[in-house]
């Protein structure tokens, strides 16, 4: 059923509806007498309702009582004593024109016999036909609903609709001319915005697939993407007993799917109930797109609205010969079973049984990795569209994991699919096992699953309900939680729940009448804020309110030489110091987001504007090669690694600032004038992991292109703060980059355990951050990217470049970054910023 978009009222001249009209081709008539098609129109109902009223009501409050609703109704006609022929492609053609002029007739005059909806008939249409049993024929009916009548509305029902449709063509069968005989006919509600009769066809390709891959792309797709308010059809044909497979290698359109989108059917008219699925946004080149149709036609449509412009998509397409059954007895121990075609969508209108028939001693165990059968406006938990079946229990919709034991030696699993709407579907594994000894040589997990004895008490939840990590007896390095799981003794005090019951972040606070070191250490109340370091890293006096002019390395300096005793006071907005120099140093309006208000591994992607001082550096025709961070109009900042041996030349790099989806159009694109590594940078160690990039012009600084904060030497990003790494870099350890720009949210982690974990391979120029328990990472391609963390000011400061890891997101291996304010000075002297 439709997503309740598409019908618009149509006011006259709003400008802001695409309008679409059938227009009258002027012709012969040709007089066919018997009523058919009744009701052609009446389809859908339910959903009716709703948009008319959204809708209905902007009119009625703007006063535009003479507006009206149209509404189209598509569907097929199916001719099996007809012949197909290539002519009947061509609306030009004699042969197309005699018939198109018949069955529209036919269609008239049934809607014309509609009774009370019958004065709301404005014309109707046939626009193409295909081959398959006989001929199709494709067609569309338009009517017109004054604001004044919309309680008509009410009348439409689906059942009046079939009956009608059922009644008429039994009718038809005894007394007309063989050629014209009509077996089957579809109507359903169709978007007016998605109709194209012959004479709108400027945009508008017809392709016949072969067996090897020929391909499409939307106009102006190498060049600046596809113009404002298009709206363009590929028609793709195949054999027949083909269905045909459609993949998209680049898809880039507007996030907003409202009027700009592309959609494809499972048909050649637009009609909903033919949609297999609707598409808008970008698509990462390792997230493709493929489709398959149910018959020997597939519809692709791409419209576009007024806004910014986008790339486009490019995709191929070919035949392959129709999967005629799908499903079958699986007699084998272990096995597996998916929709036809996974990972590519699966075709609409299919079903499959699976049965699992094992030896009668032993039961079954079904695991489904992933399910994906979302379908627009089914209701949670109800699977009456497309689902899987197994064992009787249905599921559709999004589903991580399913785990299922069956206590029989026998399974039934069946998969449907309804005639609209297709996703990826699902991949299912089974093995079975026998009661007595159900996992030999493993562990039985509670959930009925084995997992390797290894992987018991290793801290990990392998079983998913926990069962491999309880009675355990803890080893030397671990820690054990209250609720008897065992931990790494090195997840203790990180700030993040390992243990599920926060036992191994509690024992963490200092005694009471202590206070607790930047460090950890814990002192005596009374010593901090005495004058004295009592702290190893004078963390104790540095934010204190008595007075006391203590300068640690946690204070603020002054230009004038006093410490301003407050954490993190440069740039939070307040003058601290007397002389101001505390805001003074800071490029202005630094760290906001102005766009938002309010590849990493593991990450999601990334919402335009939301990192706006993130910029892609591109190296030659390697396209991105680093991340980087804008730190003013004209300075980069990004790792020293990323500029090595011919990396070092600055002419043949780009900086791409505004930019969210690799290869965006509206990008900012600057030379780079220079680059300073740190003299100290070392290749070994990538101790001094840090370089500056001189523009050689300066950005435009906009809400999307915008500098973030350098925090000052003193600035603390206390242990277990969660900051944000981003970045175009794979999204798994030797995965391939990615084109949206990915987000992570990371923690800090204290600096002992951080050398622990990297046998001491920390200079006091890194810091770590990420978590131990790996699966949260950047990755190859993020290097030179930022870490920003937010202030409770609301303003982000850099905490940290991207530089360096052992693999991506591996366990107890989080991500080195170089730290910032160890290499603030270095900054100001290079950038005087
Ligand atoms: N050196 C890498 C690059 O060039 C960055 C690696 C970051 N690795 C990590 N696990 N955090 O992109």
């Amino acid at each position: 059923m439709s997503d309740g978009q598409f019908e618009k009222s149509f006011l006259p001249d709003s400008n802001h509806t695409r309008k679409k009209r059938l227009k009258k081709r002027p012709r012969v008539a040709v007089i066919v007498t018997v009523v058919l098609v009744a009701l052609l129109v009446l389809g859908a109902v339910a959903g009716v309702l709703y948009w008319y009223f959204t809708d209905s009501t902007n009119a009625d409050q703007s006063g535009e009582q003479s507006g009206k609703v149209v509404r189209i109704y598509s569907g097929h006609l199916n001719l099996p004593n007809a012949q197909y022929t290539r002519q009947l492609e061509n609306p030009e053609t004699t042969d197309f024109k005699e018939l198109a002029e018949k069955l529209e007739q036919v269609i008239n005059t049934s809607c014309k016999n509609l009774d009370e909806l019958s004065s709301y008939f404005v014309n109707s249409r046939v626009f193409d036909y295909s081959a398959g049993s006989g001929l199709m024929a494709y067609y569309m009916a338009q009517f017109e609903i004054p604001m004044e009548h919309k309680d008509i509305l009410h009348k439409f029902s689906e059942d009046a609709l079939k009956g009608a449709l059922r009644r008429t063509v039994e009718v038809r069968r005894s007394f007309e001319d063989k050629k014209l005989t009509i077996t089957q006919m579809t109507s359903s509600l169709t978007n007016p915005d998605l109709v194209m009769i012959p004479e709108d066809r400027t945009c508008y390709h017809t392709y016949h697939a072969k067996d090897t891959d020929m391909t499409f792309t939307s106009p102006g797709f190498n060049k600046d993407g596809y113009p404002n308010n298009i709206h363009c059809q590929w028609v793709l044909r195949a054999d027949t007993d083909h269905v045909i497979y459609l993949e998209f290698l680049d898809f880039n359109t507007d996030d907003d799917c409202g009027n700009d989108f592309v959609m494809v059917h499972d048909s050649l008219s637009p009609a909903e109930d033919d949609v297999i699925t609707k598409k808008c946004g970008k698509r990462p080149s390792s997230k493709h797109l493929s489709l398959m149709s149910s018959g020997s036609v597939m519809l692709v449509t791409l419209l576009s609205d007024e806004n910014e412009r986008f790339k486009g998509f490019s995709a191929n397409f070919s035949q392959r010969v129709k999967m005629r059954e799908c499903g079958r007895t699986l007699t084998e121990l272990s096995g597996n079973f998916s929709t036809p075609y996974y990972p590519t969508f699966y075709p609409p209108n299919m079903n499959c049984v699976w049965t699992i028939k094992v030896l009668p001693h032993l039961k079954i165990r079904i695991k489904i990795e992933m399910i994906r059968m979302e379908e627009p406006g089914t209701r949670h938990g109800e699977c009456t569209k497309d689902y899987l079946d197994i064992d009787g229990e249905r599921y559709c919709g999004d589903h991580p994991l399913i785990s299922v034991k069956i206590e029989r030696p026998e399974a039934v699993i069946e998969f449907h699919s309804d005639e609209s709407h297709t996703d990826k579907g699902f991949i299912g594994y089974y093995k079975a096992f026998d009661p007595r000894n159900p996992c030999p040589g493993e562990f039985l997990c509670g959930s009925g699953f084995c997992i390797s004895t290894d992987m018991r008490c290793d801290g990990w939840n392998d079983c998913g309900d926990m069962s491999d990590e309880r009675q355990c007896d803890c080893e030397r390095d671990q820690f054990t939680c209250d609720n008897g799981i065992c931990k790494p003794k090195l997840w203790m005090c990180d700030r993040v729940n390992d243990c599920g019951d926060n036992s191994d972040e509690k024992a963490c606070e200092c005694p009471k009448d202590h206070w607790k070191c930047q460090n950890g250490m814990c002192i005596s109340a009374n010593q901090s804020c005495d004058g004295h370091k009592d702290c190893e890293d004078g963390s104790d006096e540095a934010v204190c309110t008595n007075g006391v002019n203590i300068c640690t390395e946690f204070n603020y300096k002054c230009g004038d030489g006093s410490c301003v005793n407050k954490a993190n006071a440069e740039c939070d907005g307040t003058k601290d110091c007397e002389d101001g120099t505390d805001e003074a140093n800071c490029v202005p309006q630094c760290g906001v987001r102005p766009f938002k208000q309010q590849r990493i591994v593991g990450g999601t992607s990334a919402d335009l504007g939301e990192w706006p001082w993130q910029v892609s550096l591109h190296y030659g025709r390697l396209g991105h090669a680093c991340g980087a961070s804008i730190i003013s109009d004209n300075w980069l900042i990004s790792a020293s690694h990323c500029f090595m041996d011919q990396y070092n030349d600055p002419s043949k790099w780009l900086a791409f600032g505004g930019m969210n989806f690799q290869g965006d159009p509206l990008a900012q694109i600057r030379r780079m004038k220079q680059i300073h590594k740190h003299q100290r940078y070392n290749e070994e160690t990538y101790d001094y992991d840090i370089a500056l990039i001189e523009l050689e012009a300066p950005y435009d600084l906009l809400p999307k292109v915008h500098p973030i904060c350098l925090p000052d030497t003193s600035h603390i990003f206390p242990t277990g703060m969660s900051c944000w790494v981003t970045g175009w870099g794979a999204m798994y350890e030797g995965g391939s980059k990615s084109m949206s720009l990915q987000k992570a949210e990371v923690k800090i982690i204290n600096d002992t355990v951080c050398s622990v974990v990297t046998e001491g391979q920390v200079t006091s120029r890194m810091l770590c951050s990420g978590y131990l328990t790996g699966a949260i990472d950047a990755c190859q391609g993020d290097s030179g990217g930022p870490l920003s963390c937010r202030e409770e000011n609301g303003k982000w400061f850099l905490a940290g470049i991207v530089s360096w890891g052992e693999g991506c997101a591996r366990k107890n291996k989080p991500g080195i970054y170089s730290r910032v304010t160890k290499l603030r000075e270095w900054i100001r002297e290079v950038t005087k910023l």
